[in-house]
């Protein structure tokens, strides 16, 4: 891992163009768990019973119930050590932009700036039928939207079968299309369109996950913890 550390902190001091894409992996560290890992939340709850307009429309209490409990559980949730390196980095210059599928905000916490949030933000209440946007505690309390009266308030974030924010998505795009780097970390790359980035660069591809790619050939693959690698980087480069 040291000398995959090494390569990079090299091709990044050489470059001014380097997009970081992030997944939920790059949250795990702060107790926000992921999907797909072995205790992640598509193994408690099926997807399709809370995460799609459908469940939305045919079982709201089930809906309700399912993004009620995520928003409480991000109560008291903080950046770990990972986030402020890529704050920082932006920062000294080293990061153009910052795409994540990541819901939660903490780049934001951490200080990162120029953020795609390609996924949303469930912090941000809308009513599904007339787009009004409301406070998070109507929506834990159940009302109804005061503008339409409908009983659909929801997160504002990308269900399963919804479209990305068009504008959000094209203009993460072409920052991926220019960087010179693409640093993809903490996902699995199993929710399209997010996992064509890698495909999208003309740039070095660089992975850094707790398992290794599957179905990608990056440039350079570092296996460990985001917060860990992120602060190794960090220490090499600043
Ligand atoms: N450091 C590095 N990698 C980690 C860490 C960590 N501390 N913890 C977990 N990972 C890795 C896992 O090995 C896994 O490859 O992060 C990845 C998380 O993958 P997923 O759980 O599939 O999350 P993600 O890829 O972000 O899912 C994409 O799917 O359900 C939808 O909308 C949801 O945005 C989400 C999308």
């Amino acid at each position: 891992m040291k000398d995959n550390i090494k390569k990079l902190a090299h091709i990044i001091k050489n470059s001014n163009n380097m997009v970081v894409m992030t997944g939920a992996g790059m949250d795990t560290e702060s107790n926000i768990p992921d999907f797909r890992s072995k205790d992640g939340l598509w193994y408690k709850m099926d997807p399709a019973k809370v995460a799609t307009v459908e469940a939305l429309h045919q079982n709201y209490p089930l809906f309700h119930e399912f993004y009620s409990a995520r928003i409480k559980n991000m109560d008291n949730i903080t950046p770990h050590e990972g986030h402020y390196v890529l704050a920082e980095l932006e920062e000294k210059g080293y990061i153009k932009s910052l795409a994540t599928q990541n819901i939660s905000g903490l780049h934001a916490m951490a200080g990162s700036r120029n953020i795609y949030e390609l996924h949303g933000n469930i912090r941000e209440i809308r009513c599904n039928e007339c787009h009004t946007s409301h406070s998070i505690e109507e929506f834990l309390d159940k009302k109804n939207c005061n503008n339409c009266g409908k009983n659909a308030l929801r997160p504002g974030i990308v269900l399963f079968g919804e479209m990305l924010p068009t504008n959000t998505w094209q203009r993460a795009m072409r920052d991926v299309e220019n960087s010179e780097i693409l640093m993809v970390i903490g996902t699995s790359l199993q929710v399209y369109p997010v996992n064509q980035m890698p495909y999208m660069t003309r740039g070095k591809t660089v992975y850094i996950n707790m398992e290794q790619a599957r179905g990608y050939d990056f440039d350079i693959e570092i296996i460990g913890r985001a917060g860990e690698v992120l602060t190794e980087i960090k220490e090499m480069l600043l």
